[in-house]
């Protein structure tokens, strides 16, 4: 209501410059006797354009003397917003029609991003880039050795993914998902120049049969930083594609993120499905083997053409050898070349024959 009435007053305010010179030359003396610094912006805000100081500095204009000078800084109230809705009445309307606000306006104010007298950037921003816009600010987004998305070399930096004001979406992202903002730039399949591949990010929500839930889920940032990250791949925390990796536990960092550690533990078999009876079968091919299997060993990450993620086939030295699985109602089956199909059930033991 406050707010209202406000923008009340400014709009009888604005009317009044426009159809009385007078407050133009008011502007005019401003800028000609000594804020000379108020023109001559590459980018200069229509009102000054205008010559009206006075929209914004109303106690100018009533007082009509430029002796107090000081006074021009303490803009009646504080609420810088409100000034700028005044005339910006189509981002008013946009703002209230999204429910996600960028704080950045709502604790502070538009003059945090915009200089209200004009500016050499574009969209009278404070700043010649949206990285240094946005990090004045957020500076703790992006790692110092950010490798992989440098979002700085992205042609709209920060403003590629996130809208500066507000959005339907949470955390101001420009589409409802990690996924479709992966796929505005990611489209295509490519290798990098140290001869990694890069699959197109649809390929990798369409090619298997069963997706992992968050890449279903088309969140793709829960396991990759899309700021930037200290890992391949931009992967969030550690994780080893090696069949054997050194560090079982510590390479699979990632995965502990989402998924408790205790289904591991050999006494914790009622924690996994993957057990003989009581026999925990995580337990005994990862931390109870003398070769501890990495977890990609038997499951890939975003998706498999088989149940549970289990993977067609692994590595092992310069060899890829097929792993069929084959799940059922209270277990499975697999067959390996470790081993022939070996057959294990959570309700009663089955016996497999040793090879
Ligand atoms: C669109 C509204 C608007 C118009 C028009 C406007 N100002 Fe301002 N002015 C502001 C706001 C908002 C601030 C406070 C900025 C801040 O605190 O960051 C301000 C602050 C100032 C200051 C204090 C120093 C500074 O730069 O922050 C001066 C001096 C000033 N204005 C002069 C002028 C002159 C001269 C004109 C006319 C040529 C003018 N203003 C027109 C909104 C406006
Ligand atoms: C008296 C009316 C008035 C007020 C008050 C006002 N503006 Fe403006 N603003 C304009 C006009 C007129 C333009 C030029 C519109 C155009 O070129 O489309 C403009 C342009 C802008 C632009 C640049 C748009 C572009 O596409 O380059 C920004 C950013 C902006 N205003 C921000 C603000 C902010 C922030 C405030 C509050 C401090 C504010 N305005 C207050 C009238 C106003
Ligand atoms: C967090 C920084 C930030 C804040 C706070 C902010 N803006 Fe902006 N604004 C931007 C950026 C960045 C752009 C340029 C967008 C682009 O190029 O796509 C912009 C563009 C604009 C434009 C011109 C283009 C458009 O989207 O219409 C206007 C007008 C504008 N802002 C007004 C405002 C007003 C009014 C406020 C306060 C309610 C405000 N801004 C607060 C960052 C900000
Ligand atoms: C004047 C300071 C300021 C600037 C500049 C600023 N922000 Fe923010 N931003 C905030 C504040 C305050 C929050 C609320 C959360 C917090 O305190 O960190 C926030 C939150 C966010 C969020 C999280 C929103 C959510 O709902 O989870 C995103 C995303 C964001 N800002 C992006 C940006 C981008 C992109 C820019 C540059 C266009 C930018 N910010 C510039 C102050 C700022
Ligand atoms: C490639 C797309 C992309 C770019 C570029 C990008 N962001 Fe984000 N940003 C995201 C996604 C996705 C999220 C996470 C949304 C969620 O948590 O659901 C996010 C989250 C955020 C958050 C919320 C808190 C957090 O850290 O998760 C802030 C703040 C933020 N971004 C600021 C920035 C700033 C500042 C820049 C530019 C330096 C930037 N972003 C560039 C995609 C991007
Ligand atoms: C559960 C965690 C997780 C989720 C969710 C996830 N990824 Fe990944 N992603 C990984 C891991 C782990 C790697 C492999 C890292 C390595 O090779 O070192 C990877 C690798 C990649 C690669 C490079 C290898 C390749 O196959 O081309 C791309 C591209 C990729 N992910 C995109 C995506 C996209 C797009 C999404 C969302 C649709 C997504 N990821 C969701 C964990 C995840
Ligand atoms: C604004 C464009 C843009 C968006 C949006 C984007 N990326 Fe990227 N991404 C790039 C660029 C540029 C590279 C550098 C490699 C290249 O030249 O393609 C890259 C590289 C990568 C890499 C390889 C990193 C490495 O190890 O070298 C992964 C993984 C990746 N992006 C995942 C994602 C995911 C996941 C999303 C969605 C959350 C996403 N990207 C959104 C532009 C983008
Ligand atoms: C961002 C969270 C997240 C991360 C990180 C994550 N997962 Fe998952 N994963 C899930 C969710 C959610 C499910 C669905 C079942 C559940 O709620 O446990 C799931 C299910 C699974 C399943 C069972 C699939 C099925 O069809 O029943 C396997 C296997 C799996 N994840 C392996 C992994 C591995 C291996 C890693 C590490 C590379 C990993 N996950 C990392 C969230 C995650
Ligand atoms: C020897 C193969 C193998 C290895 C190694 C392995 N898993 Fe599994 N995992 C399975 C099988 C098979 C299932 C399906 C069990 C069922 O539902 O019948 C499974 C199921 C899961 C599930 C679903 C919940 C559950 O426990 O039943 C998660 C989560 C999971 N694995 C995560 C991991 C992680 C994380 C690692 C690495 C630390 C890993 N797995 C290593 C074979 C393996």
């Amino acid at each position: 209501m406050k707010g209202g009435a406000i923008n009340a007053t400014l709009f009888v305010l604005f009317v009044s410059l426009l159809s009385f010179h007078s407050y133009g030359d008011i502007g005019q003396n401003c800028t000609l006797k000594c804020h000379t610094e108020q023109l001559g912006h590459k980018f200069t805000h229509g009102p000054i354009e205008a010559n009206g100081c006075a929209v914004c500095h109303p106690l100018l204009t009533k007082q009509n003397k430029f002796a107090k000078h000081p006074q021009l800084k303490k803009i009646k109230t504080k609420d810088f917003n409100s000034y700028c809705f005044a005339c910006h009445d189509e981002m008013k309307m946009k703002l209230s029609k999204e429910n996600h606000l960028h704080k950045a306006i709502t604790k502070k104010n538009c003059v945090s991003c915009h200089n209200p007298h004009g500016a050499s950037n574009k969209s009278l921003l404070k700043f010649e880039s949206s990285v240094k816009l946005c990090t004045s600010c957020h500076d703790k987004v992006m790692p110092a050795d950010s490798k992989g998305h440098q979002v700085q070399k992205m042609k709209e930096g920060c403003l590629s993914c996130h809208a500066p004001h507000s959005s339907k979406n949470h955390a101001l992202m420009k589409e409802p998902t990690s996924a479709e903002l992966c796929l505005k730039c990611h489209t295509k399949s490519k290798v990098l120049k140290d001869g990694r591949h890069l699959l197109a990010s649809n390929k990798i929500t369409s090619s298997f049969k069963f997706l992992h839930t968050p890449v279903r889920e088309g969140k793709c940032h829960s396991c990759h930083s899309v700021h930037g990250s200290e890992n391949k791949f931009l992967v969030e925390s550690k994780f080893s594609k090696h069949t054997y990796p050194k560090d079982l536990l510590g390479s699979s960092q990632l995965c502990f993120q989402c998924h408790k550690i205790d289904r591991f533990y050999k006494r914790l078999s009622i924690k996994t499905n993957f057990r003989n009876g009581s026999q925990n079968l995580h337990y005994l091919h990862t931390l109870g083997s003398n070769k501890k299997r990495g977890c990609f060993t038997c499951h890939n990450i975003h998706g498999t053409q088989q149940d549970k993620l289990v993977r067609e086939s692994f590595a092992y030295k310069q060899l890829t050898l097929p792993l069929k699985f084959i799940p059922s109602a209270t277990g499975g089956n697999c067959t390996t070349a470790c081993h022939k199909t070996f057959t294990y059930n959570r309700k009663v033991r089955f016996k497999n024959e040793q090879k």
